[in-house]
């Protein structure tokens, strides 16, 4: 599930210019995935400069890295506010909706880069497309599975059960609930299909991202993309 395209120049680049959006003071929401990553070590280079911030990881993963790049960080029920959040993304469109969750973690994503003043999202050039068409991950209960598998189905969805690497059994995400992957084809209304989601009882949270991302840093082989919500 998770993806493998572009290269890490690419990543770097687009995650260190987003870095640069950071200032002194800053509450950073940081994100998940080989390009946040980037952005994340930026963080840290500029911490060991004098930059005084704070970052709210949204994963296990973002913490772990923010604590090696010597970024503080703290939780979002400790912070008024998120001046600036930066993470990555599977696909976005033109619009700017985008598909998360290939590492599992876009609940905590959705809420932390949601409560953002303001949300850059670094990709590398395979990420962006002219119509979504990944599967969308769901976090479910794990006991509501086969409910929400019903009520995805009858959405015209096909949903897989994501199974672990490495271990028996499903994918088990930060908090505690199972992912499944699904299929919707060519998604032409992301806003319809994210309201229907978010109500289908069990999910916990599901991976498009719609009207919140501001801009996006596209990372090329010499330079960046900027796009911006008109
Ligand atoms: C984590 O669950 C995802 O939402 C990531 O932000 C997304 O998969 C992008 O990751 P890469 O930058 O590694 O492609």
């Amino acid at each position: 599930m998770k993806t493998t395209g572009g290269t890490d120049d690419q990543k770097r680049r687009a995650g260190e210019r987003a870095a640069e959006l950071v200032a002194d003071g800053d509450v950073v929401g940081l994100g998940t995935g080989s390009t946040a990553a980037h952005a994340i070590r930026a963080i840290g280079r500029r911490v060991a400069d004098g930059l005084d911030v704070r970052g709210v990881p949204t994963s296990f993963d973002a913490r772990a890295l923010a604590r090696e790049a010597g970024v503080p960080v703290c939780s979002l029920d400790e912070v008024d506010r998120i001046d600036v959040a930066i993470d990555g993304a599977d696909q976005l469109d033109g619009d700017l909706a985008a598909i998360k969750g290939g590492g599992a973690a876009h609940a905590r994503e959705k809420v932390v880069d949601a409560a953002a003043e303001r949300f850059a999202v670094v990709a590398d050039p395979t990420k962006v497309v002219e119509t979504l068409s990944r599967s969308i991950p769901v976090e479910v209960l794990p006991d509501a599975r086969a409910a929400v598998e019903r009520d995805v189905a009858a959405l015209d969805g096909e949903p897989t059960l994501r199974r672990a690497e490495r271990k028996d059994g499903p994918v088990v995400t930060d908090n505690g609930n199972v992912v499944l992957d699904c299929d919707f084809g060519a998604v032409t209304d992301p806003a319809a299909l994210s309201t229907a989601l978010s109500g289908v009882p069990g999910v916990v949270e599901h991976g498009l991202f719609v009207g919140l991302v501001d801009e996006v840093y596209v990372g090329t082989e010499d330079g960046v993309d900027v796009r911006s919500r008109d």
